[in-house]
C-alpha cells in the first residue's frame, strides 16, 4: 500500500482540523497515512514514503516557526521527484501555503500539487469536504507515479 506522511502545526486548531480531514480523504483512497506535528518530526519520517504533505497556518505573513525549522530538517532527506502538497488556515493573506509549496519545488525538487489548499479560519463542513477532496487528489497523484 502506498504511504504518505502529513507534517503540520497549528496554534488554535484550524490547520489541525484540515490535517485530519486530508488524512481521511487519503485513507479512503487507499493510502496509508501517518500524521505528525512538526515538533519531533525528523528527516527519517519523510524518507521512506511516497508523499509528504505539509500544513502550516500563516502568522505575521509567514509560516509558523516550527515549520521553518522542520523544512531545514527535511533538507537532510532525498525527496527529488516525490509527491508533495501544502495546506494551511489563514486570516487574511495566507502566505504560508505558497511558501511551503515553493520550498518543496525549488529546494527539494518534489512533484508538488498546485495550488495548495488555503482555508479561511476554521473550516466548516464544506471546508472539511474540500480537504477530503484534496486528500483524494493527492492519493491520485501518488497512484499515477507508482
Ligand atoms: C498574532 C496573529 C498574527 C496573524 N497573522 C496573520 C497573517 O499575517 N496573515 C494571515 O492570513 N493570517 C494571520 N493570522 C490569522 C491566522 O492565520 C488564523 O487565525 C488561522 O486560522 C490560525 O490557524 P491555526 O488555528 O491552525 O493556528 C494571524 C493570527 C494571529 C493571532
Amino acid at each position: 500500500m502506498p504511504k504518505a506522511i502529513i507534517v503540520y502545526d497549528t496554534r488554535s486548531g484550524n490547520t489541525g482540523m484540515m490535517a485530519k480531514a486530508i488524512e481521511e480523504g487519503m485513507t479512503e483512497a487507499g493510502i496509508e497515512v501517518l500524521s505528525r506535528r512538526t515538533v519531533g518530526a525528523t528527516a527519517g519520517d519523510v524518507k521512506d514514503v511516497d508523499a509528504v504533505i505539509l500544513g502550516s497556518p500563516t502568522y505575521h505573513s509567514d509560516m509558523i516557526g516550527s515549520m521553518k525549522t522542520f523544512l531545514f530538517e527535511m533538507e537532510k532527506a532525498d525527496l527529488k521527484g516525490m509527491v508533495g502538497a501544502a495546506f494551511g488556515s489563514y486570516g487574511w493573506s495566507g502566505e504560508s501555503v505558497q511558501m511551503m509549496t515553493d520550498t518543496m519545488r525549488h529546494i527539494f525538487g518534489m512533484d508538488v500539487i498546485e495550488p495548495g489548499l488555503k482555508m479561511l479560519r476554521r473550516p466548516d463542513e464544506g471546508g472539511l469536504k474540500q480537504c477530503r477532496e484534496f486528500g483524494r487528489r493527492i492519493a491520485e497523484r501518488v497512484r499515477q507515479q507508482k
